[in-house]
């Protein structure tokens, strides 16, 4: 008899085998230092969820003055590249997954956080809402639109992030093309008014994110990248005046690509748009899909069960749960995240959210 597809079965995404199909969801966690180098507070975070089929890391800068986050990581210096190499040394002794998620913040990028340098967009168009300074909620600023010569510079910055990336030992990288961000501002409309080779129809928003796959799967090879993105989702100030036009497109122009997965954000933070990219997403494209947002074990069992997707990303559920794998299979109580110490220092709300205590479910 065939056994069935769960939660727990192991997969391979491209040429990465994982042990089962609960990932653990990028989550920005502001612990590195000012510097940007991640250190072992960060290490013992995730080696802590390492029973994860396979963690993809926070948002992390792939060069210098792409800051949205005050104390979030990066991977363009040495030290930072040394840091990471911790985190992921303590993962794979615990014989973990680890990809890195591949960044640029766009127009998120505060002048404050920047040494003063103006954000870039594809469009000068900032967002509508504030951001955390080291002096309090700020407004965004107004970002400058990319000329056509800096885009290569973009590119060879994702280039360079993936080969650090590599000599720091992870197992496989994520670009961040979701949440508004660089990558994601060229790709949907409200965000690009170009009228250059970047902006206007599809394939033109695109260019920039498909430049950038290219540029990381020839460091790669394209079976050990993931990609990210979000077409529903509003916060940053986005939407698309269609996004499952857009899920279709990039479903059809990712099966060009042998990539380890395409991660898909199902719903939108802020409520305000909905649809069902999921079983497009499912019903045309051919690789490994892994859904987020808001599921349950039981939902997200259910879909690898009837073949909608082949894992589940977990992102706040990870926060709070470092064993989420067994509480999952005990069907535990979760522990409930914190929001206040989301973005905080030290490891309040980070490492020290209890784990299960097994013997105790043990049957007398
Ligand atoms: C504190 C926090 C930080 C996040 N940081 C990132 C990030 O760095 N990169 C990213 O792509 N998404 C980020 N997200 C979005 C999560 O990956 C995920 O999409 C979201 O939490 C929804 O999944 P969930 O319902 O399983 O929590 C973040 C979410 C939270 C709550």
């Amino acid at each position: 008899m065939l056994s069935k597809t769960t939660l727990f079965s192991p997969i391979k995404l491209g040429s990465v085998e994982l042990a089962n199909r609960i990932l653990m969801a990028p989550l920005t966690r502001a612990r590195s230092d000012a510097e940007h180098v991640p250190g072992q507070l960060i290490a013992q975070h995730y080696a802590d969820r390492a029973s994860a089929g396979l963690i993809i890391t926070e948002a992390t800068m792939v060069m210098e003055n792409c800051c949205a986050f005050i104390n979030e990581p990066g991977i363009y210096s040495e030290a930072q590249v040394e840091g990471w190499r911790k985190v992921t040394d303590a993962v794979h002794k615990k014989e973990g997954k680890i990809f890195l998620q591949l960044w640029h913040g766009g127009r998120a990028c505060h002048p404050d956080l920047n040494k003063g340098i103006q954000p870039v967009a594809p469009s000068p168009i900032a967002i509508e809402d504030e951001v955390y300074t080291r002096e309090g909620k700020k407004p965004y600023t107004t970002p400058r639109a990319l000329e056509l010569t800096e885009i290569p510079n973009i590119v060879n910055g994702f280039q360079q992030a993936a080969i650090n990336a590599k000599a720091a030992g992870f197992d496989g990288v994520e670009v961040h093309g979701a949440n508004g961000y660089l990558l994601d501002a060229f790709l949907r409309d409200s965000s690009n008014k170009r009228n250059d080779s970047y902006g206007g129809n599809i394939e033109n928003r695109a260019r920039l994110l498909l430049e950038v796959l290219d540029a990381v799967c020839d460091v790669w090879g394209s079976d050990k990248v993931g990609l990210r993105t979000s077409p529903l989702n509003g916060y940053n100030s986005m939407r698309d005046s269609d996004p499952l036009g857009l899920t279709l497109w990039l479903a059809e122009r990712l099966n060009n690509y042998n990539l380890a997965y395409w991660h898909l954000m199902r719903s939108d933070f802020l409520g305000q748009q909905s649809s069902d990219v999921i079983n497009l997403a499912r019903e045309h494209y051919q690789g490994n899909l892994i859904g987020n947002m808001g599921y349950s074990h039981q939902e997200a069992d259910t879909a690898i069960q009837e073949g909608q997707l082949n894992a589940v990303a977990f992102g706040v559920p990870f926060i709070a749960n470092p064993d989420l794998v067994s509480r999952f299979e005990n069907n535990s109580v979760l522990n409930e995240a914190d929001p206040n110490t989301f973005y905080t220092r030290g490891p309040e709300g980070y490492n020290d959210y209890p784990k299960l205590d097994l013997s105790e479910l043990k049957v007398s």
